[in-house]
């Protein structure tokens, strides 16, 4: 293990079905050690989000600290949850749950990020796979927070693919666009791991079984249950994810960019979001270099960003089954 490593991460999530399979990869590399998790409304409301984060530690057996949230967009209104994809449970209508004794850290979610980032300046990843509005109060808070993380890695955007919740608006991003758009703008090193790129990972319900079938755990059965639901979803939008039978694995992506992020193609630029108008939520990647606009928004001064442009999403699925299978769970 190189002395860089582990990565030390805050995992900032509205959990979820992806965001669960993004959390158990995350739990079971060996490189990445989550130190806390921080919810927000999106796929669910951020008390179930948190109650979510709660349950997922408890089937894996891990005590880590978690903090609600942010309950609502800063600006826009709130929108109701998507049950349709994520389950009115954000977890595929689990017909049962075990009881739960672990408590929530009584921190909100941003000061629980600018608490640790003070404790350990330069050394946390923040990865955000959710909503940026935890992320934006954290910044009210402590000014400072772009110098005292080491980096944000979001999944969220898109440049090039077509949005999911419009023609051009990624969920993440469209269900708070003013508080996306100080973190594109706040000038941390900031990576953002979008639909250009999650769009590819199509990952199969038999993975899913498969890991299942391998650990004989509960918490391995839940992801099993909660993939099988979201499956339908996707399966009923885009024909080539039906065929077969599974998903997109937004949420990991960001995971795998932290740990292998030579498997992705990138590009630096300028980024903002548009926040009002047909094109609210939009992710515009100033793509020219060396080029000065007229128009106010895209000053030289203004922090750059790495987009995810391409991926190698065979070596990405890869490293989810191999990581999956690796023994995390204890009994
Ligand atoms: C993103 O939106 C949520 O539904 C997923 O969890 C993911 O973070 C994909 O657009
Ligand atoms: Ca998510």
């Amino acid at each position: 293990m190189s002395p860089a490593l582990p990565h030390r991460v805050i995992f900032d999530t509205d959990p979820g079905v992806d965001d669960a399979m993004a959390l158990y990869f995350a739990l079971a590399h060996p490189d990445i050690q989550v130190l806390g998790i921080t919810t927000t409304f999106g796929n669910v409301t951020v008390q179930q989000g948190a109650a979510n984060a709660l349950y997922l530690c408890a089937l894996a057996g891990r005590q880590i600290p978690v903090t609600q949230g942010v309950a609502r967009p800063w600006v826009k209104p709130g929108e109701a949850p998507p049950a349709y994809i994520h389950g009115a449970d954000g977890l595929g209508n689990l017909p049962e749950r075990m009881a739960v004794k672990e408590q929530l850290d009584p921190r909100s979610s941003a000061q629980f990020i600018v608490d640790m980032a003070r404790a350990n300046p330069g050394q946390i990843t923040l990865v955000a796979v959710g909503p940026l509005g935890n992320l934006s109060l954290a910044l009210r808070l402590e000014p400072e927070l772009p110098r005292l993380l080491k980096q944000v890695i979001l999944m969220g955007g898109t440049v090039l693919e077509p949005g999911n919740v419009s023609p051009v608006a990624e969920a993440n991003i469209w269900n708070d666009p003013h508080a996306a758009d100080q973190v594109f703008t706040a000038g941390w090193p900031l990576t953002m791991v979008g639909l250009d790129v999650t769009h590819r990972l199509v990952l199969p319900v038999t993975l899913f079984e498969r890991i299942a079938q391998h650990h004989r755990h509960r918490a391995t059965d839940t992801l099993h249950h909660a993939v099988a639901f979201y499956a339908n979803f996707y399966g009923s939008r885009f024909e080539h994810v039906a065929a077969v039978h599974g998903c997109f694995g937004h949420d990991v992506l960001a995971f795998i960019y932290l740990v292998a992020p030579h498997l992705f193609q990138t590009k630096s630029g300028q980024i903002r979001v548009a926040t009002d108008g047909v094109a609210q939520g939009q992710t515009i990647l100033k793509r020219q270099a060396g080029i000065e606009y007229p128009q106010a928004g895209w000053e030289a001064a203004l922090p750059s960003s790495t987009a995810c442009m391409g991926v190698d999403a065979e070596a990405c699925s890869a490293l989810f089954e191999s990581t999956m299978m690796r023994p995390w769970l204890s009994a």
